[in-house]
């Protein structure tokens, strides 16, 4: 038997990845950037185990056993569908190298994934990513594969091949048809914006109704404005965010944040039927967010701006820097109590967007 535990982190995009021009291999529409975030706050820890006394592959997510169940074979047979593009890929990769005799042997072995999110599944906060990165990189370890697991991640979970690599990170949307050319990069470390903070204000940690995967195909089928994002705006807003970066441009850096957010959900709301993922409460953040920041400008603090991104769910991601951190957390704290009511400080948490890598 041979088992190996992983965690990865979340990434958190501040130019979204909404729609895809391939669905099997999972090519996006757009470039996309997203920020690593520390694994030791928000991670997917996943154990792989194979031996030669394990009758069938099996999957645990969050203690749910989507093999012995019976109600959880339709779950299963989504979930396999995703997992099993991964997997396939890893052990296909595992087979082409010269192997050893002992490896030979693993690769017939049946295989059991035990998966734990640390944080609300399905709610918007890039569990997919975190989930898939994990699965692929726990699967790379166990068959001893080599190279680049960021394209195997993205079959799994698009925005998963971000989460393979810490800090700031560009997934290339690519040319090829074969997907080759659609990878994820490091474009800066951890620390390029330094004590950057990221406080994630959870207001429903359920699941949303429409999955992204679900999601962002309806808005690619019914919504003009997409076209308009994809052909225009996205792509300007990518080259700006990415010259933000390079001159550490934090003003800019929030502004872009800010846009590129509102205008993925625009695209949701013109998705027919319409995707609704913020809500009042969610609208309520980034309001208060627009407030504060008016402050700060007429104080000429461009520095100490914040800024907010809301992924397919409606928890406010916040980008905070460590200077201005207690004040903005005593401030939601103060507009949103703590209590019975949908409250978005109830989880609040403050996190540092720093070394974020993979590990065992
Ligand atoms: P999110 O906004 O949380 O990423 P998605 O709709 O994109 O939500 O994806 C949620 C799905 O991702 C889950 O239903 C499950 O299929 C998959 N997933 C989440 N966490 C994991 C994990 N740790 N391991 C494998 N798959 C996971
Ligand atoms: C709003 O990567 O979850 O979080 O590729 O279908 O699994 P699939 O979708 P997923 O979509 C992420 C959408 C987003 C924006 C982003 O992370 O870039
Ligand atoms: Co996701």
């Amino acid at each position: 038997m041979k088992t190996i535990t992983c965690t990865a982190p979340v990434n958190i995009a501040v130019i979204k990845y909404w729609g895809k021009r391939d669905e099997k291999i999972i090519l996006p529409l757009n470039d996309s950037i997203s920020f690593t975030l520390n694994q030791d706050e928000m991670c997917a820890r996943t154990t792989v185990a194979v031996s030669p006394s394990f009758t069938e592959d099996r999957f645990w997510l969050n203690g749910n056993s989507y093999c012995s169940v019976l109600f959880a074979v339709f779950l299963l047979l989504v979930y396999s569908i995703v997992l099993s593009r991964a997997y396939i890929s890893v052990r296909r990769r595992a087979s082409k190298r010269k192997l050893e005799g002992s490896i030979e042997d693993i690769l017939n072995w049946h295989v059991h994934i035990c998966s734990v999110n640390n944080f609300p599944t399905a709610a918007g906060l890039a569990s997919s990513a975190a989930g898939y990165a994990c699965l692929v990189y726990a699967l790379g370890q166990v068959y001893g594969v080599e190279g680049d697991l960021s394209s195997i991640a993205r079959q799994g979970s698009g925005s998963a091949c971000r989460s393979i690599y810490g800090g700031l990170v560009r997934w290339y949307k690519g040319e090829l048809d074969d997907g080759t050319d659609s990878v994820a990069q490091p474009i800066a470390p951890p620390d390029h914006f330094p004590n950057l903070r990221i406080i994630i204000c959870v207001a429903n940690a359920g699941r949303k109704k429409t999955g992204s995967t679900d999601g962002m195909r309806q808005t690619v089928q019914t919504s003009r404005l997409m076209e308009y994002r994809v052909k225009e705006s996205v792509v300007t807003r990518t080259e700006a965010m990415m010259e933000a970066i390079q001159d550490k441009n934090w003003s800019t850096f929030c502004d872009l944040t800010i846009a590129d957010s509102n205008e993925m959900h625009a695209v949701c709301l013109d998705t027919f039927p319409p995707c609704v993922y913020m809500t009042d409460t969610s609208h309520a953040v980034a309001s208060l967010v627009h407030q504060y920041n008016e402050v700060k400008i007429a104080r000429g603090d461009l520095n100490h701006k914040v800024c907010y991104t809301f992924d397919a769910g409606p928890n406010a991601c916040l980008f905070v820097p460590g200077a201005v951190v207690k004040e903005v957390l005593a401030l939601l704290l103060r507009t949103f109590p703590p209590g019975p009511s949908q409250s978005p400080t109830e989880y609040v948490k403050g996190i540092p967007a720093q070394s974020a890598t993979l590990s065992k």
